[in-house]
């Protein structure tokens, strides 16, 4: 179990990276792929699961709720779904871990049902705000008790009889768009999201594979990237097969990786492009990375590609905060990417970095100045002073977060001195066998 035994883990820069590697499952996807797996009637197969931490626990839940949840082996996995509507009363309080995805989609399909369940999670998860889900949630119906300024542990009455509302966002955030569809799904009538500016639409792609009625139309003034997802509900959920593609967010960290160590030359098979997950290698491309996309082609209902990444000398750039909702995950790397760029990079907008697993702004911009690259905060803005090489030779805090701890090991490899982090172990929530492939790769990486 976390936190008890953690697990210090340092990177130092050795000769170029090199070789093919997949990286696991997309995060999102198999968390959705579970849960609507759930609630269709019948045997859904899922191929490539991330058989991370996050996933786990969430398929974990699921069990409790009366779903039959079976790993075959191989990354393949097998679900028998209640239907919509169908979960039963958990025996004992549902444990999300880590993971934020896992905790508030589930909300959101417990909402919709007529059971009662605890949630609660890790130290991390119990710090991020639920409000923001729930306060949708109750005007679908679903009561909350028990829950100390919205944050977990709490108990969710599910609503009896839920109703389909019409929500407009105040952030932009896939988790809580995809919690109001999933309990809209057992509502009857249309639900309706209105994002001001789209978000990743797994939920909604993999809605309509299974067979619901989703409607998209485009929302807003002109020029902005604004949706209305219009969900018909109380379908019956048909199940159908699922194959996961590699996470993007988990590819990010290989491949700035392989863009900062000189003479690298790296390919990273079937990465994920849905086009609302490619802020980051439009980022990238505009630094002047070589990255090339080879081999398009859609696999799981996704555009995906292997990407050829060479070393690059990369420079500053500004990212605007419109940028934000396709590369989320991605600024704790593209800041250590900016610290090895030429001139100051300016990321706009942050400010749902600081509920990520960590206070991310904060500590990202941390683990910079442990390592003796220059970085302010100004408002929600993160500023990188880069000057194509990083001092390194610090030790990171990694505040029970993921992505900190990887993109802390990239600044590592790439850096003057060896960079060390308190704790790996959180690395296994998103990309179990992180340290192996890099280590496929000639990273040198140490316990
Ligand atoms: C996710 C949405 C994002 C992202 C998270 C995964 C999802 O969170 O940070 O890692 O699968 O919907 P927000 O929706 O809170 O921005």
């Amino acid at each position: 179990m976390h936190g008890i035994r953690p697990c210090p883990l340092t990177a130092r820069r050795n000769g170029p990276l090199r070789g093919r590697a997949r990286v696991p499952g997309d995060k999102s996807i198999s968390i959705r792929a579970l849960i609507l797996g759930a609630l269709t009637v019948g045997e859904t197969a899922i191929a490539g699961l991330l058989e991370g931490e996050d996933v786990l626990n969430t398929a974990q839940t699921l069990r409790a709720l009366g779903a039959a949840v079976q790993q075959c082996g191989g990354r393949q996995w097998r679900i028998r779904g209640v239907g919509v509507g169908g979960f039963a009363a958990p025996a004992a309080p549902l444990d999300f871990g880590n993971s934020g995805t896992g905790c508030r989609l589930m909300l959101g399909a417990v909402g919709g049902c007529p059971v009662t369940a605890e949630f609660d999670g890790d130290a991390s998860l119990r710090k991020r705000p639920m409000r923001r889900v729930l306060d949708p949630l109750e005007r679908i119906g679903a009561r909350t008790l028990n829950s100390a300024d919205g944050r977990l542990p709490l108990t969710l009455v599910g609503a009896r009889d839920p109703l389909p509302i019409v929500f407009e966002p105040q952030v932009a955030s896939a988790q809580l768009k995809s919690a109001v569809l999933l309990a809209g799904l057992n509502a009857p009538g249309e639900t309706v999201v209105i994002e001001r500016e789209a978000t990743r639409d797994h939920t909604e792609k993999m809605l309509t594979h299974f067979g619901a009625q989703v409607r998209i139309e485009a929302a807003g003034a002109s020029g902005v990237n604004g949706r209305r997802i219009t969900l018909t509900g109380q379908p019956e959920l048909a199940p159908a097969p699922i194959v996961v593609p590699a996470d993007p967010s988990s590819a990010a960290f290989p491949l700035v990786a392989a863009l900062l160590t000189p003479a690298s030359e790296v390919v990273l098979e079937g990465v994920m492009l849905n086009p609302l997950r490619t802020g980051l290698l439009t980022t990238l491309k505009e630094m002047g990375a070589a990255i090339e996309e080879v081999q398009r082609r859609t696999e799981g209902g996704e555009e995906v590609a292997d990407l050829l990444v060479h070393a690059s000398a990369l420079r500053s750039v500004e990212v605007p905060a419109s940028r934000a909702p396709s590369m989320i995950d991605e600024y704790p790397v593209l800041a250590v990417a900016a610290a090895f760029a030429e001139g100051t990079t300016v990321m706009r907008g942050l400010k749902e970095l600081r509920v990520k697993e960590s206070d991310r702004l904060a500590a990202t911009a941390a683990l910079l100045k442990e390592n003796g690259v220059e970085v302010e905060i100004e408002g929600d803005d993160l500023m990188v002073q880069g000057r194509g090489r990083a001092p390194g030779g610090g030790l990171v805090a990694t505040h029970m977060d993921h992505r900190i701890a990887m993109a802390a090991l990239v600044m590592g490899l790439a850096s003057e001195r060896p960079v060390k982090i308190d704790d790996g172990s959180f690395i296994a929530t998103s990309f179990p066998g992180f340290v192996e492939l890099m280590r496929s790769l000639r990273a040198e990486l140490s316990g």
